[in-house]
């Protein structure tokens, strides 16, 4: 048996989104270790996660909106290219920006339909969640559950609960449902001490399953452990 808890080191890969709730026409917010992100899509579809800080004064980047591809801060409209850098100020029409203005972006990736975040230097890859990567397998997205929890404290207490689990990585549990057949996978995104996400998944073997049913079925599930959770260590 392993217990593997998130670790809190900054070159750690951590989910911060599905993948599909990350659009390419608007700025969507995520917090991962108390730092706020702003996620977005340039043009080619690539994500990208930024401090949720515009270097001119400061406003959050996702009150901003995507224009043509680059993000335009929400109070002067200065606009950022995927690179970072600033390509335009508009009070300014006629000025080149100067190469020092730049939002502080972090390492991102996307993997198994979710984006991930590292805040520093990545020191490891992503870490493999074999049946959300298996072809032979169907992967379904549930729900982001908010639990105002640490995650090492819900990871415990999932630990705790369910005896039909395996651990297989640091920011996951995989809990195997009915044998292999159904596995219902739980990634952690720590955002403060406090509070985190978790992520579900269910993987299936094939034929394709009722996807409807088996989300209403996994998420009510998981409800009713989230508010053990919460009340069982509120107590
Ligand atoms: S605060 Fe962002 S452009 Fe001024």
């Amino acid at each position: 048996m392993n217990i593997l808890i998130e670790s809190k080191r900054l070159g750690t890969w951590s989910p911060v989104m599905a993948s599909a709730h990350v659009p390419v026409d608007q700025v969507t917010l995520a917090v991962l270790h108390g730092q706020e992100l702003a996620l977005w899509r340039n043009k080619q579809g690539t994500v990208q996660a930024w401090e949720n800080r515009c270097p001119h004064r400061g406003t959050r980047f996702t009150l901003g909106r995507i224009i043509d591809g680059e993000l335009s801060c929400g109070y002067h409209g200065w606009r950022f290219a995927s690179s970072g850098k600033c390509t335009a100020i508009p009070a300014h029409p006629n000025m080149t920006p100067p190469k020092t203005i730049c939002a502080n972006a972090y390492s991102v990736t996307e993997r198994f339909g979710m984006v991930w975040v590292a805040l520093g230097t990545p020191d490891e890859d992503v870490p493999a969640v074999g049946p959300l990567a298996d072809s032979d397998r169907h992967a379904v997205f549930c729900r982001s559950f908010t639990i105002y929890r640490s995650a090492e404290e819900v990871s415990h207490q999932v630990l705790q609960r369910r005896t039909d689990y395996l651990a297989i990585h640091g920011n996951s549990i995989l809990i195997e449902e009915n044998g292999p057949a159904v596995q219902s996978i739980l990634l952690f995104q720590p955002m403060t001490a406090e509070k985190c996400v978790v992520h579900l998944w269910v993987s299936c073997t094939k034929p394709k399953p009722d996807e409807a049913a088996l989300k209403r079925k996994y998420i009510e599930q998981f409800k009713r452990l989230r508010q053990e959770i919460e009340l069982r260590t509120a107590a």
